[in-house]
């Protein structure tokens, strides 16, 4: 899912300081928008919020956005003894590129907006009444916070799956992985990573004869990517701190991650021949081939040998947390 996020902004809260859309950035916010700020005369709603604010804090925020002056704002937040921030967006800029699709208005404006602390709109409410209010937008907040701190989906339901089935991986899927391998970090950004698709049947019969025999399920892959990089296109720090490696591996967690998201398995391995495959994919000899992976959508676990069919089908196997965390104290 990709979110939008808030423009580019600068306006200001009751106490006239600057609010851009990075110093909102680390918290959840609900974003109430009203064109007038007389909704606040309401004790009613104000109480409802000053209550609200309350409960959310310190993960997440409260703020009433007005046209109203910074002035006016002041003197309603100490009138009301607001808990909550008022801000003063007098042009609507935030309102209006929330609401990009309705007709340029500067008519009446009420509706509630849901960020993360990455400044996307999570949730849009076309409209809030008290009602809603307690009826569902702040749960929709929990819900959310509670969404973010799960553990992520792909990488819990990600396997190194190796049945494969023999549906056809499209081009523009192949890329979009892809795209997420280049957009992973990487040390003074050299990028190291380095792919070569295989997509075609005599290239991948070609491939297949650099397989170590256990990798005999890949020859049903319909497509293999080989990763490699060089030491060159490395930042070489103190202390033996060769980065190009890791950073190829950032590169394939994130392909990972994104082909498990499309319902894919994407499955590296270190089992082939790297001289032989660096030689047949004109690799330069000083190159590491780091690994080859199998990409293509889930298949048959009964197409696989014993021993795999029952790795396939079984638990995920992995030393307890406190084997490999330590807490330095
Ligand atoms: C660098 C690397 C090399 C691997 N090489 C092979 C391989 O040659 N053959 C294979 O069947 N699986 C290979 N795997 C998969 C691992 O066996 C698998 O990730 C591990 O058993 C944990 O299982 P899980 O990924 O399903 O949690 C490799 C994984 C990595 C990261």
């Amino acid at each position: 899912m990709i979110y939008q996020t808030l423009p580019d902004f600068l306006i200001k809260n009751q106490d006239g300081v600057d609010i851009s859309r990075w110093s909102l950035r680390g918290k959840y916010w609900l974003f109430v928008f009203s064109s007038e700020a007389a909704e606040l005369e309401d004790p009613d709603f104000s109480k409802l919020l000053n209550k609200f604010a309350v409960q959310l804090r310190p993960s997440a925020g409260i703020a009433m956005i007005t046209s109203s002056s910074s002035g006016v704002l002041s003197r309603l937040h100490k009138e009301h003894n607001l808990t909550f921030d008022l801000f003063s967006d007098k042009e609507m800029v935030i309102w209006k590129s929330v609401n990009k699709d309705l007709p340029d208005s500067t008519g009446e404006c009420f509706c509630t907006v849901l960020l993360d602390p990455w400044g996307r709109i999570r949730k849009v409410f076309p409209d809030h009444s008290a009602e809603d209010f307690s009826r569902f937008i702040v749960q929709e907040m929990h819900e959310m916070v509670r969404h973010d701190l799960a553990l992520n989906a792909e990488i819990h339901t990600r396997r190194a799956f190796r049945a494969f089935s023999s549906r056809t991986v499209e081009r523009n899927s192949i890329l979009r992985i892809l795209e997420a391998g280049h957009l992973a970090p990487s040390c003074m950004n050299k990028q190291p990573w380095r792919f070569i698709v295989i997509d075609d049947s005599e290239g991948l019969k070609r491939v297949q004869e650099s397989l170590s025999e256990g990798n005999y399920w890949m020859k049903k892959a319909p497509v293999l990517i080989a990763a490699h990089a060089t030491k060159r296109d490395d930042c070489t720090l103190n202390d033996r701190r060769n980065y190009y490696l890791f950073g190829t591996g950032l590169a394939v967690g994130f392909m990972i991650i994104q082909a498990t998201q499309m319902g894919m398995v994407l499955h590296p391995v270190a089992g082939y021949n790297p001289i032989e495959l660096k030689k047949l994919l004109q690799v330069p000899e000083e190159a590491v081939m780091i690994t080859l992976m199998a990409l293509g959508y889930p298949g048959d676990p009964e197409t696989l040998g014993d021993k795999h069919r029952k790795i396939e089908t079984g638990d995920r196997i992995r030393k307890s947390l406190d084997q490999v965390v330590s807490w330095f104290s």
